[in-house]
């Protein structure tokens, strides 16, 4: 995918500070700290366009980045960080529960994990509840520069199991380091955002 244009748009808490267009949208969930501000920033060859940290609960709020005028990406804050108050956390899943159930816009929900680790519960509601909204349930799973090539089809297979994800084609190991498998992402993407032309 060529990048002409990638920018912050909008910033939001709740629906009515959502933009207004039709733009299709992807968003990306995922725990806190398991890379989907970096895995935004590498797919659009911007280092410092959504802000990362190597703490956990960096990204709270929504953040609705245009593409080429084309679509966004839409960056989630993430979910099972525990050093925040019980308040603060149901007002963050709140915030991104309001965000999936009422986007038009809304054509994919990628889950991303991290590569190193079983899935938590909360990451298997979450992918349980993409599919069960019917969406393809596209698994990104990060940090593949820190395990060796050889334990790789080794931790996909445990994500697949405790996922329950049907199609090894829907789980894809990723690095924002090194950008493994990229251009495969792209095309899946691309793909997603092809059909909503045709609906
Ligand atoms: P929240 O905003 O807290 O939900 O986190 P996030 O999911 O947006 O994570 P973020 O992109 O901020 O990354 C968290 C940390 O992991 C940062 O220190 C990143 O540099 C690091 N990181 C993210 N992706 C990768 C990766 O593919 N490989 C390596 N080695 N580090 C990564
Ligand atoms: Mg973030």
């Amino acid at each position: 995918m060529k990048i002409v244009k990638a920018e912050l748009q909008k910033v939001a808490v709740e629906p009515k500070q959502y933009p207004m267009d039709k733009l299709p949208e992807i968003a990306f969930a995922g725990r806190s700290n398991v890379g989907k501000s970096s895995f935004i920033n590498s797919m659009v060859n911007r280092n410092n366009l959504a802000r990362t940290s190597n703490k956990p609960g960096k990204t709270r709020t929504i953040n609705f980045y245009n593409i080429n005028n084309n679509f966004r990406f839409v960056d989630l804050p993430g979910y099972g960080y525990a050093a925040v108050s019980k308040e603060e956390k149901v007002k963050w899943g709140q915030i991104i529960e309001s965000y999936l159930n009422n986007r038009e816009n809304l054509k994919e929900v990628v889950l991303l994990v991290d590569i190193r680790h079983e899935p938590t519960d909360d990451d298997l509601l979450m992918y349980n509840w993409i599919k069960s909204y019917g969406y393809r349930g596209i698994v990104i799973a990060t940090k593949s520069d820190k395990i060796s090539k050889g334990q790789i089809q080794k931790q996909l297979s445990i994500i697949k199991a405790k996922l329950g994800i049907e199609d090894m084609n829907n789980i894809i190991p990723y690095s924002s380091k090194n950008k493994m498998n990229k251009d495969k992402i792209w095309s899946l993407f691309r793909d997603v955002l092809e059909k909503t032309k045709d609906q």
